[in-house]
């Protein structure tokens, strides 16, 4: 047994994912990376570790101080960068990473970790989900999307040329360490379309958190931790519940996706950033949720201004399709398995009610709301 030297882990919040035999830890706080070795080790997470890492030259810092941590005796570990970015999650890369790992001889014991967005996530995510039919993996989300949302849960997965995400598994994380600190040079759009999932969170379970982030969120905020971790203890929460999405109640995380996908799909996902699309689509959901599910028209205001005092976007570009929106939804409804699309929708702030139906007429008029400003704004 070799004695650590690192530093123990600087205070974080740790949000406990209850899944049984797949039971795993959230660590959130600034400066964790530093004390990687000690999480690792503390969860038999020892031997030969690749990190599979997002290029970003911000990220470079990162890696290095992640790779610091790791050169301890009893942890090997080597780094594969790719670049950040959708493009990046294919099935290409995913065979040139297995390569890579075969080369290195990583065993069955062996780490993967994915150090970036959601991108590098999902994709070293399906890569140690598929490795020896499945090898430890622990996520280091570096966006605030990944952090509050695709680090937890155990979806992993690539995209196809047909379609994103046709191809992917679960395979839950043995750890998350998301720490705060290399959000410090996330651009200020990415951080902005983060916030879209807190708003989210905050919408459909916890009316505080809403109204805290309605007061708009900078990165060097003091309660920044606390707020990551809420919205991971709400997915948290959702996931132990739902582990596979067989039961339904993963639906509720869709509050806004509908239409939100929908736009990115319409737009040929350059446009907007996802965030962006799911700012809209919340409002549109709100606009109905006035109509089907009587949300206040108070609360449907409280939406637009908590987007506006985040910087998202409230009014669909003029550019983009009207029609092509209405096709996107069309083709969801299609392959959708009882031939509907499900909607999320509010009765309150803090309350939701799922799998409402909603009429094609009524969801264009929903998206031809979203060219209005809101009023008196
Ligand atoms: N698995 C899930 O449950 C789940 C949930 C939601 C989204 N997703 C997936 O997540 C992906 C989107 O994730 P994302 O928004 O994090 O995108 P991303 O991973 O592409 O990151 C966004 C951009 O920020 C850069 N970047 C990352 N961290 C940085 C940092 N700290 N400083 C500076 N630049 C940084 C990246 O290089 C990239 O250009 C999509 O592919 C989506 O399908 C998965
Ligand atoms: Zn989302």
């Amino acid at each position: 047994v070799t004695e650590s030297t690192s530093p123990k882990p600087s205070p974080h919040l740790a949000v406990h994912v209850d899944l049984g035999l797949r039971a795993y830890d959230v660590l959130i706080g600034r400066g964790l990376l530093r004390s990687m070795d000690v999480c690792l080790t503390a969860r038999q997470l020892t031997g030969q570790t690749a990190i599979i890492a997002d290029a970003a030259d911000e990220l470079g810092w990162s890696l290095q101080v992640l790779q610091g941590a790791l050169s301890k005796p009893e942890i090997s570990s080597f780094y594969i960068r790719l670049p950040g970015g959708e493009s990046t999650k294919s099935m290409d890369n995913v065979v040139r990473l297995l390569s890579e790992l075969a080369m290195a001889k990583v065993p069955r014991s062996g780490t993967v970790i994915g150090l970036g967005g959601g991108v590098m996530g999902d994709l070293a995510g399906f890569v140690a989900a598929s490795y020896l039919r499945g090898v430890n993996f622990v996520q280091v989300p570096t966006t605030l999307l990944a952090m509050v949302d695709s680090s937890v849960g155990g979806k992993t997965g690539v995209n196809l040329p047909e379609g994103k995400n046709l191809v992917g598994a679960f395979h839950q994380p043995r750890l998350v360490v998301a720490d705060l600190d290399t959000l410090k040079t996330l651009p200020a759009r990415e951080f902005a379309a983060g916030l879209a999932e807190v708003i989210k969170y905050g919408a459909i379970k916890d009316k505080a958190l809403f109204d805290r982030v309605a007061r708009g969120v900078k990165p060097e905020d003091d309660d920044l931790e606390e707020l990551v971790g809420k919205c991971v203890q709400i997915k948290a929460r959702i996931v132990e519940n739902d582990e596979l999405e067989t039961k339904g109640q993963r639906a509720v995380l869709n509050f806004g996706h509908t239409i939100g996908h929908a736009i990115e799909k319409a737009t040929g996902y350059t446009t907007y950033l996802h965030g962006e699309a799911i700012a809209l689509g919340m409002r549109a959901a709100a606009w109905l949720s006035r109509r089907e599910a009587g949300l206040s028209q108070e609360d449907a205001r409280d939406i637009d201004l908590a987007l506006l005092a985040n910087q998202l976007p409230v009014v669909l570009d003029r550019a983009v399709d009207s029609q092509a929106i209405l096709d996107a939804l069309a083709h969801d409804k299609k392959i959708a398995s009882d031939g509907v699309n499900r909607w999320v929708l509010l009765s309150k702030l803090g309350e939701v009610q799922s799998g409402r139906v909603i009429s094609s007429a009524l969801a264009a008029q929903a998206v031809e709301y979203l060219r209005t400003r809101p009023d008196d704004l």
